[in-house]
């Protein structure tokens, strides 16, 4: 506990760290570029050349704050999805909406339950806010919401958080195995379902929407399909009363005007959306290839990243890491056992696989070879 003596008691107590070493930082420790970025589960494929248009005649227009209301953006997610503007609330992110629901949510104190291993920045916003964390393993490299669900019935929890489809795994729950969960949540709970991929998953990985259902908030990102990550635009879909109290703590000027201008180009693209996700499922059977070539297994992913078991324990998939690291190829890994024996591959362009496919050989005989 060091520092600012002028920290709150909260601040002091903790770490000094963001959940994530960006690639830049590895990049600038290690004086050298990545040559293949595939560790941050973006979207390769980029923005659409409309979106790209669009972000451009934005461009013009960035001396103008973005319009607080994000009043365009928001009636047309909500047109998209078929429910009223008064369930969605357009935030910097599904990281910036985590950090305002649990702001609205959890006091010092209150007990709030996910997977041990999941989603890091949820957890980190939870101990910003001074809550207490309960963690559940997963089952069979999936989150087990029939465990969440227990626990958080158990603790009295305010929140219980459950991604689907998963990061770190790439694994999913099925429409059906979603609803029970969300019948499951106890009462004065409330689930919040990331969806950051569901859109890149196939059918019958989200359940339809019930927009007023109190039980549950779902949060959806431009960051993964869209290709938008360095923009910041994700949104929440809920209960009216609990989007209309985003407006009572949320930063209104979050979302620039040129975010508001390239999510709404993006949303009107489909014929882009749908060739992304081609290139994805396509990516997704190569890594699968690359993996079986060199004697791993990848698992099944309903995500734009593919999570592969490299065989062997945590120490050795970081082995493994670190040697696609230094060959240029950045990834990342699981942080808890036994999941963290996988490392995480980005779905890539032609060229980013053919350098993981050539790199990945030495990269497991360097790991032997150090074990
Ligand atoms: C499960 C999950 N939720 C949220 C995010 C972040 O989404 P956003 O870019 O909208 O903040 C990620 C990004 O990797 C993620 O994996």
């Amino acid at each position: 506990m060091s520092g600012d003596p002028r920290l709150t008691a909260l601040a002091a107590s903790l770490p000094a760290a963001v959940p994530f070493v960006g690639p830049e930082t590895q990049e600038r420790r290690s004086g050298r570029g990545f040559r293949a970025r595939l560790g941050a589960n973006e979207s390769v494929f980029g923005p659409s050349p409309r979106v790209r248009e669009a972000i451009a005649r934005a461009g013009a227009e960035a001396w103008m704050y973005g319009d607080p209301e994000m009043h365009d953006l928001t009636r047309a997610i909500a047109a998209h999805h078929g429910i009223d503007a008064a369930h969605v609330k357009v935030g910097e992110g599904i990281d910036g909406l985590l950090g305002v629901l649990v702001r609205l949510l959890v006091a010092p104190g209150d007990a709030v339950v996910t997977s041990d291993g999941a989603y890091p920045t949820f957890a980190y916003h939870v101990a910003g806010f001074g809550g207490v964390l309960h963690k559940v393993p997963y089952r069979d490299d999936r989150e087990d919401a029939e465990a969440l669900m227990a626990q958080a019935a158990e603790v009295g929890a305010k929140l219980v958080y459950l991604a689907n489809p998963d990061n770190p795994m790439g694994t999913w729950l099925s429409a059906g195995e979603v609803q029970t969960a969300i019948a499951a949540v106890p009462e004065g709970c409330l689930l919040i379902l990331d969806e950051a991929y569901a859109d890149c998953a196939p059918d019958g990985v989200a359940p339809p929407l019930a927009p007023a259902d109190p039980r549950v908030i779902r949060l959806r990102t431009f960051s993964k399909l869209h290709g938008l990550a360095g923009m910041r635009v994700g949104y929440a879909i809920g209960p009216a009363p609990l989007i209309a109290a985003f407006d009572r703590v949320r930063n209104h000027f979050g979302v620039g005007r040129v975010a508001q201008a390239a999510a709404l180009a993006a949303l009107a693209d489909t014929a882009w959306a749908g060739e992304v996700r081609g290139r994805i499922a396509a990516a997704r059977d190569r890594i699968g290839e690359i993996a079986a070539e060199a004697g791993l297994r990848a698992l099944p992913s309903a995500t734009n990243f593919v999570t592969v078991d490299c065989g062997g324990d945590g120490a050795f998939a970081r082995a493994v890491l670190a040697e696609m690291g230094r060959q240029g190829v950045f990834l990342r890994m699981p942080f808890v056992a036994p999941q963290d024996r996988c490392v995480r591959v980005g779905c890539g362009t032609e060229a980013d696989l053919d350098l993981f496919a050539r790199v990945l050989p030495t990269a497991l005989s360097a790991a032997a070879r150090a074990a």
